[in-house]
């Protein structure tokens, strides 16, 4: 484990700004690592520590190990002891933050009551984590029945019960929903920690009720949390990256046995099953943090300037010189929402529209000045590479199936019809007979010489949700899940991917996973989050009776299953084999669609239209040439 030390500000901005611009965090949050690792000169940080610190509320001292090889622990912990709020045993937390505070709880926030008032499945105070005491695995896990029998009647009050109970507290105010509260699970993994990407359908349903605090609260401390000093094998990952997942932790306070303290401690992937890299996690902050402002109609968060220091980090590091030839993202298996390995690294399809959507709201939010007119550019130029090779190369349908069918390969040139030399043979069985006369899909990924045929719905769904996907592309990929619902949706919305890797396929790529047989899981189980995505996009291209057909399928038995992770078999009939109960995001993703559904309009905050300025950009490269080869220049023609 990294060690670290990190200083968080209560609510009122503390005037604490440093002389080096990219790194100046000059409003609430401050995190000292990140000094550390922009290396920041000790004393620098020292002075800065003594100078002018105008603050109130609770300030959070974290120190570990390896700081006191940076800096003079002595000194430094004096300096920081003045400041402290030690905070007691957790269920003391608010009352130690207003006796230190301004009377204010951490962040200018009021206590909780109102998240906690409803009883759910409870989480312990001292390591929220799940419930563990036999009564309250009784209680949870009758939970369903009972709420129905006194009269809760609807699924969705259900729902919200269940949702408010997965409430993560971090010094008294809610900060995130802990991935699932199984009482049944025998080992808990890391579901018991907020996951970054299973929050954002938590989020966006309390952004729809307006309830905003917590969505706001998870935004600011994941923040904090980005360039966190940890390491794999002395390794680190670059700046910018944000945690799969984070924990609350209480531990007792250094020097002070009777005290304990709250931490976060993120785990980057160096803990995760597979050492997996969460690509996505900063892509999906971003989208929170527009949809935040959208709902919210607060822009003060976005305009903060850690939080758009946060913001341009996650942006340098998409943005940074590789050795790729593509515009994609290129990145290792498992780096998204399917965290194991699948035969999904290179340029997965869900990456790019993550990336793409990313951008988009990016470029809405940062505050123009001269200092990220680079950053813009470069930004806008990827957009439009970006755009026109997913549409152009990703883009499968009969029409182009037959064309790949008829391939010439070994081209060696500018204008090669099968640029990425693709042997008609690749084409699977399978798809000659699955793929609709009407309808069509954008691929899961591709590489030279490699097409990943299977269709996967999160990339497909968010590359609606985005414009990544052109109008067309956008009704065939609904046309296709119209016409292939038996297989799409069949028992339980959604299928994370069509079809399972069977065989020697399924020993080779997926390297005999057993939680990934076919048919299970990540290898085309179906997953009920995928619920809400579906529905914003049907919603966008206004068709919202698809979302409502896929809603009534879930309803049959989704509350009655007690909201599993995932279901299993081709036709999605039964509940995963290792499914997790009590999953927060199957139970946000499905009061997500509700929400939607009841009030659409509300959907248009999610979106990102398509930008005529991009549009425009790329007929203008495309028209310079009739072989649809951007122009070579197009990084230097393209002005904002
Ligand atoms: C599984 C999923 C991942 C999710 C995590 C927590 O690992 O693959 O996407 O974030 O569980 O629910």
């Amino acid at each position: 484990m990294g060690s670290s030390i990190q200083l968080v500000f209560g609510a009122v901005p503390c005037h604490y700004t440093t002389t080096k611009s990219y790194f100046t965090r000059s409003s609430s949050y401050f995190s000292v690592k990140n000094y550390v690792k922009g290396k920041w000169d000790k004393d620098i940080l020292c002075e800065q520590l003594k100078g002018p610190v105008d603050f109130q509320g609770c300030l959070r001292v974290q120190g570990r190990g390896a700081i006191s090889r940076l800096y003079s622990v002595g000194k430094l912990n004096r300096r920081l002891e003045t400041l402290s709020c030690k905070c007691q045993r957790t269920e003391s937390v608010s009352q130690a933050i207003v006796e230190v505070g301004s009377g204010k709880s951490m962040n200018g926030m009021s206590e909780p009551s109102s998240l906690q008032s409803l009883e759910g499945p409870k989480l312990l105070n001292n390591e929220k984590t799940v419930i563990t005491s036999d009564d309250e695995i009784a209680a949870a896990s009758e939970m369903s029945d009972t709420l129905q029998g006194f009269g809760i009647n609807s699924i969705e009050d259900e729902a919200w019960n269940l949702l408010r109970a997965s409430i993560v507290y971090y010094c008294g105010n809610p900060i995130g929903t802990i991935a699932a509260n199984d009482p049944s699970a025998a080992n808990i993994l890391n579901y018991d920690q907020i996951f970054i990407r299973d929050f954002i359908p938590s989020g966006m349903a309390f952004l729809l009720k307006g309830e905003y605090d917590i969505v706001r609260n998870f935004i600011l401390h994941t923040l904090q949390l980005q360039s966190w000093e940890k390491t794999m094998d002395c390794h680190s990952p670059g700046q910018g990256l944000m945690p799969a997942s984070f924990k609350v932790r209480t531990v007792p306070l250094d020097g002070d046995d009777s005290a304990t303290e709250e931490v976060l401690d993120p785990d980057f992937g160096e803990a995760a099953i597979g050492r997996v890299a969460p690509v996505d996690s900063g892509l999906w902050w971003i989208i929170l943090l527009r949809a935040y402002g959208k709902f919210s109609g607060d822009l003060s968060v976005q305009e903060r300037v850690d939080v758009q220091t946060g913001i341009k980090m996650i942006l340098k590091l998409c943005l940074a010189d590789g050795f790729d030839m593509f515009p994609t993202l290129l990145v290792t298996d498992g780096s998204c929402m399917i965290d194991r390995r699948m035969g999904i690294h290179g340029h997965p399809l869900e990456i790019q529209a993550l990336f793409y959507s990313a951008l988009l709201c990016a470029r809405e939010m940062l505050v123009p000045e001269e200092a990220s007119a680079d950053l813009i550019r470069a930004l806008n130029n990827r957009l439009v590479a970006l755009s026109f090779h997913i549409r152009e190369y990703y883009w499968i349908d009969m029409r182009k199936l037959n064309e790949i069918y008829r391939y010439t390969t070994e081209e060696y040139s500018y204008d090669a019809v099968n640029k990425f030399n693709i042997y008609p043979d690749q084409i699977p069985p399978w798809l000659v007979e699955w793929m609709p006369t009407t309808g069509g899909y954008f691929i899961g990924n591709l590489q030279p010489a490699h097409m990943d045929f299977r269709f996967f719905s999160l990339g497909n769904l968010w590359s609606i949700i985005s414009s990544l996907a052109t109008t067309d592309q956008s009704h065939a990929i609904l046309d296709l899940i119209e016409a292939k619902w038996e297989d799409i949706v069949a028992n339980m919305p959604l299928k994370i991917c069509y079809p399972a890797l069977e065989g020697e396929e399924w020993q080779i790529i997926t390297g005999y996973d057993p939680k990934n047989t076919p048919w299970s899981y990540h290898n085309a189980g179906a997953w009920p989050t995928l619920l809400w995505q579906l529905t914003v996009a049907c919603i966008k291209m206004n068709r919202p009776e698809i979302a409502e057909n896929a809603i009534k399928v879930a309803e049959r038995r989704i509350a009655r299953d007690k909201w599993p992770e995932y279901y299993d078999t081709k036709g999605a009939r039964f509940i995963g084999k290792q499914a997790r109960l009590f999953q927060t995001w199957s139970i946000a993703g499905y009061l997500v669609a509700k929400l939607l559904i009841s009030n659409p309009k509300a959907a248009k905050k999610l979106i990102n239209v398509e930008d005529s300025e991009l549009v425009n950009a790329l007929s203008n490269a495309l028209s310079a040439n009739p072989k649809k080869r951007p122009r070579r220049k197009l990084k230097q023609s393209y002005i904002i």
